[in-house]
């Protein structure tokens, strides 16, 4: 009797219960995996690809194989190689060979995941087209390695990151399916949030969410913060409240927190007027402590505000016209 298959509808409904939303993504991802397709996730950082591609992994039960995809990644560090010590003694045998994650991911039909694919070096790229491809490999005096039929290659990569990356090529793309990940919606980035700190009050912490995407549209700012940074400033909006005895929705808590926890992820453009401090303390001001705003007292018991994480988008500080400049 053949084994069940290790990708299916129960995929998805475990990957449900990890992943926040991404209901079309999650479809995306099981229905090629279902079909034997190898997999790239692109986005933004934070937007969830190492999330949604462990959650898979948990979800079956499959080996897992995780590379960090960097320079140092050589060939033999992917594929395996002869111990030295061995070869000199014994010479090159079968005994002698180490599995690299991708040699032992092809025999046990396991899913080899490929962090920050586009860091890795060409040549080292070059020995999984054939893999993807031909669904073997071919290693000198070792021989051939056959795919499992349930190897699978997903991979992860983020196109704003222009430090250290090859382009990949046209044959890594042509043989892999390709699913985009944009932010998260506001929503959904308020919801996983709450997952991960539910103390802070709800009304401001959706105005802090707020505030974090509007990093993204702001006209100084060539990359935004991700989900991490609204995660990192209610973390520290909670304890910073502590410290001071203050509501961690006043302004001398929250300014604060914000500044620390969002200044050094938002990359402003070279014709930039402003520092990445001065454009927080602008979005802050006109989204979180805004003068009209009964949230400005540092109250976080005010129900009477927009609904959390969806609130006002059209508001002028979610796309600045001014800034004092
Ligand atoms: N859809 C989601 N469901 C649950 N948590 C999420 C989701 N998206 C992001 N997160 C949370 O946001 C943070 C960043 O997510 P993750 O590390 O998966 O992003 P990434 O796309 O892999 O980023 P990078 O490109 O920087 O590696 C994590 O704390 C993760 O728990
Ligand atoms: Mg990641």
């Amino acid at each position: 009797m053949s084994a069940p298959a290790p990708y299916g509808p129960s995929t998805l409904e475990t990957l449900r219960e990890t992943v926040v939303g991404r209901n079309r993504e999650l479809e995306l991802v099981t229905a090629a995996l279902m079909g034997r397709r190898h997999l790239l996730l692109e986005g933004p950082p934070g937007t969830g690809k190492s999330t949604l591609l462990r959650a898979v992994a948990d979800a079956s039960d499959r080996p897992f194989a995780f590379v960090e995809g960097n320079a140092e990644l050589t060939p033999a560090r992917l594929v395996g190689h002869f111990d030295p010590a061995q070869v000199l003694e014994a010479g090159y045998s079968n005994d002698v060979w180490v599995d690299g994650p991708l040699a032992s991911s092809l025999r046990d039909g396991g899913l080899l995941y490929l962090e920050e694919i586009n860091r890795i070096p060409e040549e080292t790229l070059n020995v999984l087209v054939t893999v993807m491809s031909e669904g073997d490999l071919t290693v000198p005096r070792l021989g051939r390695i056959e795919a499992h039929p349930e190897f699978r290659l997903v991979a992860a990569m983020n196109p704003f990151d222009a430090v250290g990356t090859a382009r990949i090529s046209g044959a890594i793309y042509d043989r892999m399916c390709r699913v985009s990940m944009d932010y998260q919606s506001a929503g959904d980035e308020f919801d996983i949030a709450q997952r991960q700190i539910s103390e802070i009050d709800q009304t401001f912490a959706g105005k802090i969410v707020e505030l974090v995407r509007a990093t993204r549209s702001h006209r100084d700012v060539r990359v935004g913060s991700s989900v991490r940074g609204a995660i990192d400033t209610l973390i520290l909006c909670r304890d910073l409240a502590s410290l001071r005895s203050l509501p961690a929705a006043s302004r001398d808590v929250g300014l604060d927190a914000s500044i620390t926890a969002l200044s050094g992820r938002i990359q402003v453009h070279d014709s930039a007027t402003s520092s990445p401090e001065q454009i927080i303390t602008e979005l802050y001001d006109a989204i979180v402590d805004a003068p009209d705003d009964p949230q400005s007292d540092g109250d976080p018991g005010d129900s009477s505000g927009p609904e959390p994480g969806k609130a006002r988008a059209s508001r002028p500080a979610a796309n600045p016209t001014t800034n004092g400049s």
